[in-house]
């Protein structure tokens, strides 16, 4: 993949295009104009913490931002190998741009979203070519975290899905596993009713944030409380995630508690927004 696009410059788009990046390929991001000095920024404090803890050298840290460049035109992706979407979990968005980005990349192109919650098949069903879109969806902060799901649908082309699984593990260096198209893949299926409970817990007054927190980082050994982890993914996507859970199994332990929905109503989104659980 010597020409990898990456649709959005946020949290996750911009973690995911200094992984690219730092495997070799050029990466081009596109984001609204408004966000652009936003997502550089993202990049060069990641690479800056990755030279400072000695995870990166300099030089490669400069090669790294020197492969990715960051524009608004969506055009530029027509000579994309792969074009991962990072865009807010919003439906009709992602599928507005699938159908352009069907329009501008070539045939062949591999078009992959890191969505958390959306099922993968209603933005490959946007696009002529069904068979070529995928579920890449990797976890939060990209360049630490090693694990990426390699989320399938019933259209997708087995040849695209092991050339993706490839990629993602020998040049990304990422372990990955294999989901079928259904909301949470196996992570968040299995993760949000836990975070869940532990805003229920918080909000019936049960204990302190740092309370719960403690529990499972000293009892079990987590390396993150759930409260701590929930404002580091975002409420808001946390919210998502779990309202489409709901929506898909209608089990209630899916069920976001108010307090969730009055946080991200107030904008207390977690640690982007400067307060959540706790403050930032
Ligand atoms: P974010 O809000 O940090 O980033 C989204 C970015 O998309 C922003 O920079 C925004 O300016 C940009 N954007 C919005 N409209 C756009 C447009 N029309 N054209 C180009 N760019 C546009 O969100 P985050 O957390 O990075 O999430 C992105 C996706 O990744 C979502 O689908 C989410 O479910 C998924 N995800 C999030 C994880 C997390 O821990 N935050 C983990 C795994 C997946």
């Amino acid at each position: 993949m010597k020409n990898v696009g990456v649709i959005g410059g946020g949290t996750m788009g911009a973690g995911i295009a200094e992984v690219v990046a730092r495997a070799g390929s050029s990466v081009r991001i596109v984001e609204r104009d408004e966000a652009i000095a936003g997502a550089q920024q993202r990049i060069e404090k990641s690479l800056a913490r990755a030279v400072k803890a000695r995870r990166l050298s300099d030089d490669d840290a400069k090669a790294t931002l020197g492969r990715i460049t960051i524009t608004s035109d969506l055009s530029t992706f027509a000579d994309a190998e792969l074009v991962i979407e990072a865009m807010p979990e919003i439906e009709a968005l992602k599928v507005e741009y699938f159908t352009k980005l069907d329009e501008i990349v070539s045939p062949d192109a591999i078009l992959a979203t890191n969505t958390s919650s959306i099922p993968v098949i209603r933005l490959a069903n946007a696009t002529k070519h069904p068979e070529r879109v995928l579920g890449m969806h990797f976890f939060n902060p990209v360049p630490i975290m090693s694990l990426v799901e390699i989320v399938t649908t019933l259209k997708a082309d087995r040849a695209v899905v092991d050339k993706v699984t490839a990629y993602a593990r020998d040049t990304l260096g990422k372990k990955t596993i294999e989901s079928k198209d259904a909301a949470g893949f196996i992570v968040n299926a299995l993760l949000i009713p836990y975070l869940l409970g532990s805003i229920r817990m918080y909000e019936t007054g049960f204990a302190s944030a740092e309370d719960i927190d403690d529990g499972m980082v000293a009892g079990c050994g987590y390396p993150m409380g759930p409260l701590r982890l929930c404002d580091t993914v975002g409420l808001d996507i946390c919210l998502a995630v779990a309202e489409s859970l709901y929506a898909e199994f209608s089990e209630p332990h899916y069920a976001p508690p108010v307090l969730l929905r009055r946080m991200v109503d107030a904008g207390y989104l977690g640690r982007k927004s400067g307060r959540g659980f706790y403050q930032y």
